[in-house]
């Protein structure tokens, strides 16, 4: 891939292009979750409409349905989904760990039981980028040992070496293929772990970047249940052991709030099920906070649900008719609603950005707030 950094602004905040085999990509982004080869409620078409340059796929959703092998025969995710700009996959190691039962690491890889019809199988440093080349994703994540926090500290210690072990198998094994003609197109980001702890994060970001043939890194391992502050003094301290000619990563962060706090700290990328969940349940995100549709008070309201957007939804739809579809449990809510939602996310990100390249991120930030505090949402 290439990176360029084209700005930074306040603390640690940057504005970068990465370019893929399939898109031009200009940070800070968000990535909208398709753990099934598809965001929920949406096809490539309306993602194509809002803009999005990058989505995330899961490995371990897509290996045990409906397989790689499938997915390769239709040409990969980009084949198969016809969303023709980038893919990213997590490796399974998260997923593995959160969805299945009983899964365990050893030192090579991970056992674990199919959440779906309880089968066994084993996932290793190298099997999981076997299925990733199968899927053709344009950024491949490694296999990594996750812990539940609270933990020991023997336990998050050995979350670490096992990560990095994996990590070196990882690379080794993915400059083989490409010698071999597989997955040359494919870029790969190894994941920091360590917990909430200085000196773990440390030891973690350091031996993973010395590992200088991956095309980026991801802090793993957060926005498990610690307190927020903790969560963003634990990324502010781990990216300054990370590169700056490559792109950083923060897995599964998360709230508006949480994407501009973290790229403050020096986060290019990320990627949260928040805004398409959230939707479906009848949180809408607006420039003016949060909004629940199913209030009685939107009822008759003629209004759009952010008077500022200018997503399909809120161009077309009034608050009344989002009301009503959702009470009546209709369909057409979920695509009109994760619509508004994902365009939010991608519109605040490309504010974000443009404030970072005119260098006035601190004024951007205290709108965003702002905004928020007047009406107490
Ligand atoms: N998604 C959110 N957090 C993580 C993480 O720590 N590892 C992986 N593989 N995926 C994640
Ligand atoms: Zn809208």
């Amino acid at each position: 891939m290439e990176f360029k950094i084209d700005g930074k602004s306040y603390n640690k905040a940057r504005a970068c292009t990465i370019k893929t085999a399939h898109s031009t990509i200009q940070t800070p982004v968000f990535m909208p979750v398709g753990t099934q080869a598809t965001v929920k409620a949406l096809d490539a078409n309306d993602l194509l409409d809002m803009g999005a340059k990058i989505i995330l796929g899961n490995t371990y959703h897509l290996y045990l349905r409906p397989g790689s092998k499938l997915i390769k025969k239709f040409g990969g995710l980009h084949g198969f989904s016809k969303f023709p700009n980038s893919f990213l996959t997590d490796s399974g190691g998260f997923q593995a760990f959160s969805l299945s039962d009983n899964s365990k690491p050893d030192e090579n890889g991970i056992t674990f039981k199919s959440h779906i019809d309880g089968s066994k199988h084993y996932f290793t440093p190298q099997s999981v980028l076997d299925t990733q080349y199968e899927l053709g994703s344009d950024i491949m994540m490694i296999l990594d040992d996750l812990v539940a926090l609270p933990n020991t500290r023997e336990r998050i210690k050995k979350s670490i070496e096992r990560t990095t072990k994996w990590a070196e198998e990882a690379i080794k094994y993915h400059k083989e293929q490409q010698k071999k003609g597989i997955g040359v197109n494919q870029n790969i980001f190894a994941i920091i772990q360590g917990g909430t702890d200085k000196e773990f994060r440390k030891l973690s970001a350091t031996q993973l970047c010395a590992l200088e043939d991956y095309d980026g890194y991801a802090i793993g391992g957060l926005s498990v249940g610690e307190p927020n502050e903790e969560m963003y003094e634990t990324v502010e301290w781990t990216t300054d052991f990370m590169p700056q000619n490559k792109p950083r990563y923060l897995m599964g962060v998360g709230t508006p709030e949480d994407l501009i706090e973290n790229i403050e700290r020096g986060v290019d990328m990320f990627d949260c099920v928040m805004p398409t969940r959230n939707a479906r349940n009848g949180t809408l995100f607006t420039s003016f906070g949060r909004v629940n549709i199913k209030k009685a008070t939107f009822k008759e309201d003629p209004l759009p649900i952010d008077s500022e957007c200018d997503c399909y939804t809120c161009r077309n739809f009034s608050r009344a008719y989002l009301n009503h579809l959702f009470r009546a449990g209709e369909i057409t809510y979920y695509r009109l609603s994760s619509i508004h939602n994902i365009h939010y996310y991608l519109n605040l990100m490309r504010q974000a950005r443009e404030a970072i390249l005119a260098d006035n991120w601190l004024e951007f930030k205290k709108e965003f707030y702002q905004k928020r505090e007047n009406t107490g949402k």
